[in-house]
């Protein structure tokens, strides 16, 4: 399947109403037409995705906004401040964004992303690009071209080609409720850092009936493989002796266990960027690895430690 960086390509194909996987500086994206109901439902078809999940837009520039929704005041600073960047906005949409866009909410979710490539790519083109994250629905998010080409390389004309995602997990989303900044779902860009320039913030995440974020579901970004999430001295104390085990931690070595067969440590250092930047490669390494059963340990909650918490947290088992 075609892999590269022919920004003409992917201009073409989504002219044609195609798809094209698109990289970002969180996930790679499925992106299609933000104004085309075709191409956005071939979307939904493509990932398997229910059709009550949003999707996020994507646009180069805060002026192009007022094409597809009303930007206020207060997501004007949000939007100085961080992008472009790993930032979503939720704003009230316009007629031009279909129905199907936003499952019916009466906002829409807006971001800018940080990447030369598709920056360069949105540009060129005179319409915004509905873009969900470029893997099967449920399943971990892609932060490489292979990542995509793994799991959708059979079912879309191009994957666009920018190398390894930076920041590796998805946008922050963030709403304005009443002149109140709520967090729905942490990212890529810390509490800490949206906090300094909004004040104060409220997050309002793990409701796995949140009606703001229908897409955060209690079970995803998950492996195929069974992954507990604790101590993971305590979890390896549980484990029978014959097993296989992968180990996914933030700085500690657990090899000494000669039942571990796999290990990714996130960030000897102990940065929680790092960590973000390499967490969803780990997991499909481990997912592919001898492993039966991976282990991991929740990271401090600071910086982008909150984000990994969140997505350990919905891709381990529950009971
Ligand atoms: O970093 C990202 O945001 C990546 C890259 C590709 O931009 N995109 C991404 O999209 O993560 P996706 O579809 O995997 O996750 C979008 C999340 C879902 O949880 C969805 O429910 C939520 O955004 N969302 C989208 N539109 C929404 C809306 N109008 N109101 C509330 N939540 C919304
Ligand atoms: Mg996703």
């Amino acid at each position: 399947m075609p892999i590269g960086n022919d920004l003409a390509q992917a201009k073409t194909l989504l002219e044609q109403g195609q798809l094209v996987a698109i990289p970002t500086e969180t996930v790679y994206g499925l992106a299609g037409n933000a104004w085309d109901e075709q191409a956005v439902l071939r979307i939904f078809e493509t990932k398997n995705r229910p059709t009550f999940d949003p999707l996020i837009v994507h646009t180069c520039a805060v002026e192009r906004i007022a094409a597809f929704a009303h930007v206020h005041e207060v997501a004007e600073r949000l939007f100085e401040a961080f992008s472009p960047g790993p930032l979503t906005v939720l704003l009230e949409k316009k007629a031009s964004i279909p129905d199907l866009v936003t499952s019916g909410l009466s906002r829409v979710a807006v971001r800018i992303p940080r990447h030369p490539l598709t920056l360069s790519l949105l540009e060129q083109l005179d319409f915004p690009l509905a873009a969900p994250s470029a893997n099967p629905f449920g399943y971990i998010s892609p932060t490489t071209a292979a990542h995509v080409a793994d799991q959708l390389g059979n079912k879309i004309p191009y994957i666009l080609d920018g190398g390894a995602c930076g920041v590796g997990v998805e946008s922050t989303i963030v709403g304005v409720d009443e002149g109140q900044v709520t967090i729905y779902r942490l990212g890529g860009l810390s509490v800490e850092e949206i906090a300094a320039v909004a004040g104060n913030v409220v997050v309002q995440v793990n409701q796995s009936s949140n009606p703001a974020a229908p897409g955060m579901l209690k079970s995803h970004y998950a492996p195929r493989k069974p992954l507990l999430l604790g101590s993971i001295e305590s979890l390896l104390a549980q484990q029978p002796s014959t097993v296989s085990i992968g180990i996914l931690s933030f700085q500690d070595d657990y090899t000494h266990d000669p039942r571990v067969v796999a290990q990714e440590i996130l960030s000897p250092s102990g940065d929680t960027r790092e960590a973000a930047r390499r967490l969803f490669a780990a997991m499909r390494t481990l997912d592919v690895s001898a492993a039966t059963v991976m282990l991991a340990a929740p990271l401090p909650e600071i910086g982008l430690g909150r984000a990994i918490n969140d997505r350990l947290a919905r891709a381990a088992v529950r009971e």
